[in-house]
């Protein structure tokens, strides 16, 4: 027996094959059923009880060689033909397409970009809120017509203070003004939601970038500086930006804002609609009764606030006349996006 496991042994270490099917010969003929190892397994049982304890360990080594032999063949030979297959050089290559950002997400960072130079901080707050941050605490009196001029999607309602879907990013800058410490100077980005039918000019989901500044001794001519300096950075050095009156609960008084065509250059087009001018953002002065409601001295403090839609911001920048294009998800329109990395 000593001879055999020596000579197996030797056979083991010197063993090689080169493919998959000769390794599974040596398995079948060293450790198969009726294989040399297991017959001199077989052997051990018949031999003198004063041997088995050397001859027994001896087994044991001689099998664990042999699995692990065949083990590492067996990997060698598998890579080794895994190898060979993919080198078929007449094989197509593969082909990776690189995703691009979509055009929401560069206009929403080129926005916040812009105002981070200016030193304001991004906050933001929940999708689902409550009434109270949406309308209330923004001086929306219950029942009042001013709520209908945003169609609200309720989640429940019933309460004293529904929760819904927020139809404006307003509500978390109730937010920052109940938690933050003064003076606070933040954009709020974030997707929002209005029960309008879907067309060219509205959707029902759309993103918002509001923004607020309150400080002692804030003024209007502030409001249209930072308005005005947004605008060039956005549209180019050449922007002029025009005020008209407006309202909204929370800003008295209130203005919409129209930048210059940067088609046209105020000559008219149909972009612009033959005026030369196109909407780009309401705004306003932070009414008192909001400050107020949020505990902050209006005696003291004074506000801006200002609110776009990414959408029709990157319409005007990239001309799309349609705006579900940006839900659509048409990769034709999206691969437009692919080389804008401008932020
Ligand atoms: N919240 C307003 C809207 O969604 C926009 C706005 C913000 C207007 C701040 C004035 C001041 O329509």
């Amino acid at each position: 027996m000593k001879e055999q496991i020596e000579r197996i042994m030797a056979e083991i270490q010197s063993l090689q094959c080169k493919t998959e099917k000769e390794v599974e010969e040596a398995r079948v003929r060293l450790l198969g059923k009726k294989g040399e190892i297991t017959q001199l397994f077989d052997e051990f049982r018949t031999i003198a009880p004063e041997l088995k304890r050397e001859f027994g360990q001896k087994l044991n080594v001689l099998k664990k060689e042999a699995t692990a032999k065949i083990d590492e063949l067996k990997a060698a030979a598998g890579s080794s033909s895994a190898a060979s297959s993919s080198e078929d050089a007449t094989m197509p290559g593969d082909i990776y397409t690189l995703g691009s950002r979509h055009p929401v997400s560069i206009a929403r960072e080129e926005i916040v970009g812009i105002f981070r130079k200016f030193g304001y901080d991004v906050a933001e707050g929940p999708e689902v809120e409550d009434d109270y941050h949406v309308f209330e605490a923004l001086n929306f009196p219950p029942n009042h017509p001013a709520r209908d001029m945003q169609d609200t999607f309720f989640v429940s309602t019933g309460h004293v203070n529904p929760l819904l879907l927020r139809t404006h990013t307003s509500s978390v800058q109730v937010r920052a003004m109940e938690s933050m410490k003064l003076p606070i100077r933040i954009v709020c980005p974030g997707r929002v939601f209005r029960n309008e039918a879907i067309s060219a000019r509205a959707h029902c989901i759309f993103h918002q970038i509001e923004g607020l500044y309150i400080d002692e001794n804030v003024t209007f001519a502030d409001l249209k500086q930072a308005i005005l300096l947004f605008a060039r950075e956005m549209f180019g050095p050449d922007a002029q930006i025009r005020m008209r009156p407006s309202y909204f609960p929370f800003t008295e008084p209130s203005a919409e804002v129209d930048v210059s065509c940067n088609i046209c250059h105020g000559k008219g087009c149909n972009i612009c609609k033959g005026t030369g001018w196109l909407e780009i953002l309401g705004c306003g002065m932070v009414d008192p009764n909001v400050l107020e409601a949020s505990g902050i001295d209006s005696k003291k403090y004074s506000g801006f606030a200002f609110g776009m839609g990414i959408e029709r911001i990157a319409m005007l920048k990239w001309q799309v006349n349609d705006l579900r294009h940006y839900f659509e998800n048409d990769m034709r329109f999206l691969r437009e996006f692919s080389t804008c990395v401008e932020v």
